[in-house]
């Protein structure tokens, strides 16, 4: 699907997100293993979450959707049943990543793939320390979906994040819960913690000691009432839009703003963007609030290191707030991007050569120059949601009229992304 993207004159509304992404993998996940029915408020429509509850249900879990939630009749951890077909993930790592924990522990076999873009991220940072556990894993070529899962009893390891990752970290936790020992994941970096969260919500104490995290397995969860803060990485695009398009002032209700992902506000707060944070609140444990924006100047920044891995998914939009910066934005140490939905450096350098855009692309980042013009292109998601999004707000700063091809992508995380847009736009 093609979207054509004209250039805004100023943005304003106000906007509710639909719920993030990382928390409602979790809290479904969570609800199937505990013993009874959880509701979920707000769980994300996003197709990535959809494909959670579509493998949960493959494993016997009733989930029926009302209102916004999902009830979610779970069995209890060991009340999952062995598939009639491979479970399809999607397009979501987190999925496949996350779920792979609980397969690795069943008394059955089970496989779980998904799309092209899946099948070639890489696995073995999930199948080593399940392998540690005692998994018998095999996939394609050694590293990539789809898996194929003999089940066994697991036991409890301590393991070291190679790479800053909260999904292999969740992998581990979660495969713990089935062992009979203590379970500790230690992270060099942080990484976001709505895991360790969810599972205390679901009455699972959780020790977390100068990045040691650990839990105990073979405990019973309790099945409970949640509600799904707003997507803050979802909120990513439409600050940089109100951002970048002169005149704008928006306010986007009731996001997420757990401080493992809000580095984004205190970053663009740095480089000079007038957000306000309002109503904040804490539900389940998740803190939410309101934002503010208003349309401004960037300076300019530069990311590496950790502050990298914490705006990792924010990276496509800040690319785009880079070139329309006043000194530009480097970005160091994000090798991870090469292996996300696309390789998002390549694809983030083609789209800025579409729209006539400077960058000095390296192998573990790039530089984007401040002070670009943006011109009207044919731009494309590559399949990839946070890209086409990324580049529907660069379309709306640009010359002229420019289109997105395989626009669909959005629904990944952010289902009525394009009509949310053309909402707020004047
Ligand atoms: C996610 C963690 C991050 C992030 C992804 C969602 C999660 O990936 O990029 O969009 O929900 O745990 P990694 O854990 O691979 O860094």
């Amino acid at each position: 699907m093609q979207e054509i993207i004209r250039p805004a004159a100023r943005l304003e509304g106000s906007v509710t997100l639909p719920g993030d992404k990382s928390i409602s993998h979790r809290y479904a996940l969570l609800a199937a293993l505990a013993g009874g029915t959880s509701v979920i408020h707000n769980y994300s429509l996003g197709a990535d979450c959809q494909s959670t509850l579509g493998a949960l249900r493959e494993l016997g879990i009733a989930i029926d959707r009302a209102n916004g939630a999902a009830h979610v009749h779970g069995q209890g951890l060991d009340g999952l049943r062995p598939p009639a077909r491979p479970l399809d993930a999607g397009n979501s790592g987190s999925t496949i990543r996350m779920l792979s924990g609980v397969l690795a522990a069943q008394p059955f076999h089970s496989e779980i793939g998904g799309d092209e873009s899946l099948s070639r991220r890489p696995m073995r940072r999930i199948m080593a320390p399940l392998a540690r556990m005692g998994a018998r894993i095999q996939a394609r070529d050694g590293q990539f979906p789809p898996l194929s899962i003999d089940g066994a009893p697991l036991h409890a390891i301590e393991y070291t994040l190679p790479v800053a990752s909260a999904q292999v970290k969740s992998c581990v936790l979660i495969a713990g819960l089935f062992t009979e020992g203590v379970t500790t994941v230690n992270e060099p970096v942080r990484t976001r913690d709505h895991t360790e969260i969810a599972l205390e919500q679901f009455g699972i104490p959780v020790e977390i000691r100068h990045g040691a995290i650990s839990l105990g397995g073979r405990r019973p969860l309790r099945p409970c009432e949640l509600t799904v803060p707003g997507d803050i990485s979802a909120s990513a695009f439409l600050l940089a839009a109100a951002l970048i398009v002169p005149g704008s002032e928006i306010l986007i209700r009731g996001v997420g703003l757990n401080p493992t992902r809000s580095a984004l506000l205190e970053f663009l707060t740095a480089m000079g963007a007038p957000i306000e944070v309002l109503d904040i609140a804490q539900r389940g444990g998740e803190l939410a609030g309101d934002l503010r924006v208003r349309s401004g100047q960037l300076a300019g920044g530069a990311l590496a290191g950790e502050l990298t891995a914490a705006l990792i998914d924010e990276i496509p939009a800040l690319a785009v707030l880079g070139a329309a910066s006043r000194d530009g934005l480097s970005v160091r140490d994000a090798g991870e991007l090469r292996v996300k939905e696309t390789d998002r450096i390549a694809t983030i350098a083609e789209n800025f050569r579409r729209m006539g855009l400077a960058i000095h692309v390296r192998e573990d980042g790039f530089d984007v120059p401040g002070g670009q013009r943006f011109h009207a292109a044919a731009l494309d998601s590559f399949g990839d949601h946070r890209i086409g999004m990324a580049f529907a707000v660069a379309a709306l700063a640009a010359s002229g009229e420019s289109t997105i091809d395989n626009a669909e992508a959005a629904s990944v995380s952010f289902p009525g992304f394009y009509p949310m847009l053309r909402e707020l736009a004047r």
